[in-house]
């Protein structure tokens, strides 16, 4: 089966607006737009179960606290729990001063009678009315011309005003939506929005919102910017306009096209956010704030603290959020492929001394949104080296010499091909510590030891359990390694050693890593040695190494008992 001719069915559902000089592509977005969130409204329209008052009020007091003045509670015309919760808000007085709620009602007169109804006693508020003004509802859904849409639009503008005039206690601002706007002939939008603006008086300092909504993401974002510029620059009273757009997701790209409008003349965005909303969504006005926040511009909006936000709109919409999705998704700041890891390692040692985030694979630095770094760097079969190592490092502050990391990773390799499960940094650090540290006991072993200084040379005193029996060795160097292998007197050479602190658990430690060759064999083997005491975790380091020599067939087991 093949897709159908789509030449036969579909054809191109919007106006392409002729603007040769189009000023859109040279503008950057330099400052925060004028944000409304509808996720109480639209948001709340396209979920499974609408959510009740309790859940409204969640949303909404989260809604204030990310920082938004422009908040669409819902469409008290149509639904009870809605008319209620305006009454809530308004009676037990929980909005902000500077925080205007905005009521959405269809231009009709019964409707907009009782979303005033609503608002009795509100001190701001917001009045939306829309109708559609496109071919398609025109045609088919409403059975009116141009002009008849327009009519619908000019007799709700004059009933609105007509109400908030009996309501002089509260500060209305007036808002219309041409529904369908990125669907409908400019012209046709341009005279509707005129109408109205001039029924409302719009002015300077009687400001209007014109709602410029992509009900339905019917072309590409630039299309969508060139109609914004074309109103920008051709609406009546524009001083008297606040342009607002209104992102649906249809064709993926709302976020582009939102801020495309920007750039284009709007001042004003609604969405949701996390892009809740009727089919695709709304456009998601987390992701234009934090896109805009990476660019060195202030939202205006707060997401510090990412992981509430994202569990409250978990919970009142009962819809998760994609593991994926721009900057909130569990997995955004993970990488689990090697090269991604081995990157961002040596990025995070740049970044620990420079003030401009600039690391490769992470467009922003996950704690500005609360989160931490744990996340950023995950182990599967994927995972490489730096991945390994980081994860050893970021929790164990344990970093390994590159040889050993390099032979190290392919143990860890081998865990996860096997089992096909992510490795955890507790799972890297007992397979670490199995390998390297736990060989202290394989062949032979040590018990005690004593260290003295004698005429500036190190003394040691041990005794080494060989086939069950205490032996009791005496060795002499200019520090302490030294002394142990010539107290072994094995033929065995140090290629490298280092000594670190490291946390594991709530305790410091001293960590030794070793990697002794036997002579003339070119080969070698890597111990470690773990113990509050650094000579401790030497001693046990070379005896754990030499045992992984016996292990390789690199040195005879009985070479080593006729040694000691
Ligand atoms: O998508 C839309 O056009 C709307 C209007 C009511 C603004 O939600
Ligand atoms: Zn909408």
């Amino acid at each position: 089966m093949m897709l159908a001719d789509p030449s036969k069915k579909y054809r191109r559902m919007y106006q392409r607006v002729d603007l040769p000089n189009r000023q859109w592509p040279n503008n950057e977005i330099n400052k925060a737009p004028i944000w409304m969130s509808t996720d109480l409204r639209d948001g709340n329209q396209a979920i499974f179960e609408p959510m009740n008052i309790e859940q409204k009020f969640k949303m909404f007091q989260m809604l204030v606290k990310i920082g938004f003045k422009h908040i669409e509670i819902g469409f008290p015309s149509a639904s009870q729990v809605d008319f209620d919760f305006t009454r809530k808000l308004i009676e037990e007085n929980h909005i902000p001063e500077d925080v205007y709620i905005e009521v959405l009602v269809q231009a009709r007169d019964h409707l907009i009678a009782r979303t005033f109804e609503s608002l009795q006693g509100a001190k701001r508020a917001i009045v939306h009315i829309y109708n559609s003004n496109s071919p398609t509802f025109r045609k088919k859904v409403l059975n009116v011309d141009a002009n008849g849409a327009k009519q619908l639009a000019i007799n709700a503008a004059t009933k609105v005003k007509e109400y908030a005039a009996k309501q002089p206690e509260t500060d209305f601002i007036f808002q219309y939506s041409p529904e369908c706007f990125s669907a409908t002939e400019l012209e046709v939008a341009k005279d509707v929005c005129d109408a109205v603006t001039e029924i409302w008086e719009a002015s300077a300092d009687n400001k209007v919102i014109l709602n410029l909504p992509a009900t339905v993401e019917v072309s590409g974002p630039h299309v969508y910017a060139d109609q914004i510029e074309w109103m920008h620059r051709n609406l009546q009273r524009r001083d008297g306009v606040i342009i607002s757009v209104h992102c649906h997701n249809d064709r993926g790209c709302g976020i582009a096209a939102s801020e495309l409008a920007i750039m284009a003349g709007a001042d004003r965005v609604e969405g949701c956010v996390f892009g809740n909303g009727e089919r695709t969504g709304n456009v998601d006005v987390a992701a234009i704030a934090l896109n805009m926040y990476t660019q060195g511009v202030a939202p205006e909006l707060d997401f510090s603290n990412i992981n509430e936000i994202i569990a409250t709109v978990e919970e009142c919409t009962g819809l998760p959020v994609h593991p994926r999705h721009p900057y909130a998704g569990d997995l955004v700041f993970t990488a689990f492929s090697g090269s991604h890891q081995d990157a961002i390692k040596k990025g995070f040692e740049f970044q620990k001394n420079e003030e401009i985030w600039d690391m490769p694979y992470l467009p922003i630095d996950p704690r500005d949104l609360g989160r931490d770094y744990d996340a950023v760097i995950r182990v599967n079969s994927q995972s490489g080296k730096g991945g390994i190592a980081y994860l050893l490092e970021a929790n164990y502050n344990v970093v390994l010499p590159r040889r050993l990391q390099v032979e190290f990773s392919q143990v860890v390799q081998q865990v996860a091909d096997d089992e096909g499960v992510e490795v955890t940094a507790k799972q890297i650090w007992d397979l670490f510590t199995n390998t390297y540290v736990a060989a202290k006991d394989a062949h032979y072993s040590t018990k005690n030891y004593k260290l003295s200084d004698e005429n500036g040379s190190q003394v040691i005193e041990l005794d080494v359990v060989v086939n069950g029996e205490i032996q009791h060795l005496r060795g002499e160097g200019n520090g302490p390694i030294s002394a142990i292998l010539n107290a072994l007197q094995l033929p065995i050479d140090v290629v490298n050693y280092e000594e670190r602190s490291i946390s594991s658990g709530a305790n410091a430690k001293a960590l030794a890593l070793i990697e002794l060759q036997v002579q003339g064999a070119g080969k070698s083997a890597f111990g470690a040695g773990v113990h509050d005491n650094i000579v401790t975790s030497s001693i046990d380091a070379i005896i754990a190494a030499t045992n992984r020599l016996i292990d390789q067939g690199l040195l005879k087991k009985d070479q080593v008992a006729a040694a000691v």
